[in-house]
């Protein structure tokens, strides 16, 4: 497409009262510089080079991202400036300019007022907006934008306008070459403006064609941490409605909490003060919630999750897991367990219906298939220096408040007895007693 886009971020967001730059504030579990970013590639754009200033730039190049610090921020113009000073100059290029804290614009608004410049005009994205506004206004002339003027700037009548510009622009390469070298900063900030862009091109006969944004909120930008809240509210509120209005049930989406890049299957049913983060999947016909927390986990279809929490593992098909139970660090539960209430499980492996209802904690273990662990089985995984692993055969039962002291090997179809202490090894077949466990004759 030949398209390169300018993602203005240097200036320093006083407003948010915080020793982080303001782009990598998070709502919905990702920074609005990963949102803008993310909206500029899905709209086609070929590169994008990140305008930061010396504190936020060692950060936004570990995200991977292409920076060019403004030392010091002499206004958006300025801005502009210095990252065109960085861009190889391509002679049919376009170049779209865009701010770093409008994390709701959507990749469509990119695509369509890209569409709107020409060789021979820019564009840029207007929208209405209720009064008072600190945007900057946008003066007509006829079907073209004439100048945008600040608001402090700005004369009463044309305060009173009341569509806005939202710092959306995309220009001809050449063009903004050429008129970004003529800004002034005769104005009441002292300011180069790239608003002022539009007047200097209007007398050079280049029209500036205005693009109105579907709605306004979408371009409403984050200064402070009431309107990061707000922004936070109305991105959760559009991820739902997409899982939504592909099959999945959210009993109430104001108190459930998404994140933009999960994958949800049809006939799910979410109840509230749930919380689903990264890279998670969910399959179909699952029920999550309410009051349960998932995070970067793979759950298959059929499961039922309740008041629980789900941490970087692997739940297979028709498992029930909770309520209250705490599944985490690489857990594997392959499919139909049933994993109850105050059960923690770290890094073990579940065969298929191997079952701990009640009460234990199991860590570094393999249990095997339909093996039974009793209410308050510990496997004592650590000596004070090492981690030892558990493993537990198939058809086992563990009773009731056995303790396992890790490393050790139960066969299949052994059986433990209520309170036994394993220190050794149990054959298949086994069965054992006693603290420490004796086999039974
Ligand atoms: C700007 C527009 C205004 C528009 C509004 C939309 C100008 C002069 N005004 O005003 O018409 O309605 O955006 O939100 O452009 N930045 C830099 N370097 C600088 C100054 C700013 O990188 O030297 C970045 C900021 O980090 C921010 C963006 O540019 O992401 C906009 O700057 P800001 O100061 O917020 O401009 P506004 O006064 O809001
Ligand atoms: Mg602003």
């Amino acid at each position: 497409m030949n398209v390169r886009a300018i993602l203005l971020a240097a200036g320093k967001g006083t407003r948010m009262k915080s020793a982080r730059p303001k782009v990598l504030h998070e709502l919905c579990g990702r920074s609005m510089l990963w949102y803008a970013v993310s909206a500029l590639r899905e709209a086609g754009v070929d590169e994008i080079v990140v305008v930061t200033n010396p504190e936020l730039d060692p950060q936004a190049r570990a995200l991977g991202l292409r920076t060019v610090i403004q030392g010091e921020q002499l206004g958006t113009g300025h801005a502009v400036q210095v990252a065109l000073a960085a861009l190889e100059p391509r002679a049919d290029g376009r170049i779209l300019v865009t701010n770093g804290d409008m994390p709701l614009v959507r990749a469509e608004t990119f695509v369509r007022v890209l569409s709107a410049a020409g060789e021979n005009e820019l564009s840029l994205v207007t929208a209405r907006m209720p009064l008072p506004s600190n945007f900057g206004r946008i003066v007509r002339n006829g079907q073209h934008v004439a100048r945008i003027v600040e608001v402090r700037d700005a004369t009463e009548s044309e305060r009173a306008i009341e569509e806005m510009n939202a710092g959306i622009y995309a220009f001809p390469e050449h063009h903004l070459r050429e008129v970004i070298a003529r800004l002034r900063n005769d104005n009441a900030q002292r300011e180069y403006y790239l608003t002022d862009a539009v007047a200097l091109s209007a007398k050079t006969n280049r029209h500036a064609v205005p693009v109105a944004a579907d709605d306004y909120e979408e371009v409403l930008g984050v200064n402070d941490r009431s309107e990061l809240a707000r922004a936070r509210a109305a991105m959760n509120r559009r991820i739902c409605e997409r899982h939504m209005l592909a099959g999945v049930t959210i009993i109430d989406p104001e108190t459930t909490y998404l994140e933009p890049e999960l994958t949800i299957g049809a006939d799910t049913v979410i109840y509230p003060g749930t919380a689903i983060s990264l890279q998670s999947s969910i399959g179909r016909r699952c029920t999550i919630g309410p009051h349960t927390r998932i995070s970067n986990a793979r759950i298959g279809d059929d499961v039922t999750i309740r008041e629980s929490v789900v941490l970087e593992s692997d739940i297979g098909p028709g498992a029930v897991v909770g309520p209250f139970a705490h599944v985490r660090g690489h857990a594997i539960l392959v499919g139909e367990n049933r994993v109850g209430n105050f059960v923690e499980i770290k890094n073990s492996r579940y065969e298929r219906g191997a079952k701990s209802a009640h009460l234990s904690y199991i860590g570094d273990a393999e249990i095997g298939e339909e093996s039974n662990i009793g209410a308050g089985t510990i496997t004592c995984n650590y000596d004070g220096k090492k981690k030892h692993r558990t493993k537990i055969g198939k058809r086992v039962s563990i009773g009731s408040n056995t303790s396992i002291v890790a490393p050790r090997t139960i066969g299949d179809d052994a059986l433990t007895g209520a309170g036994s202490v394993v220190t050794k090894d149990v054959e298949p077949g086994g069965r054992v007693v006693g603290n420490p466990a004796r086999p039974l004759r």
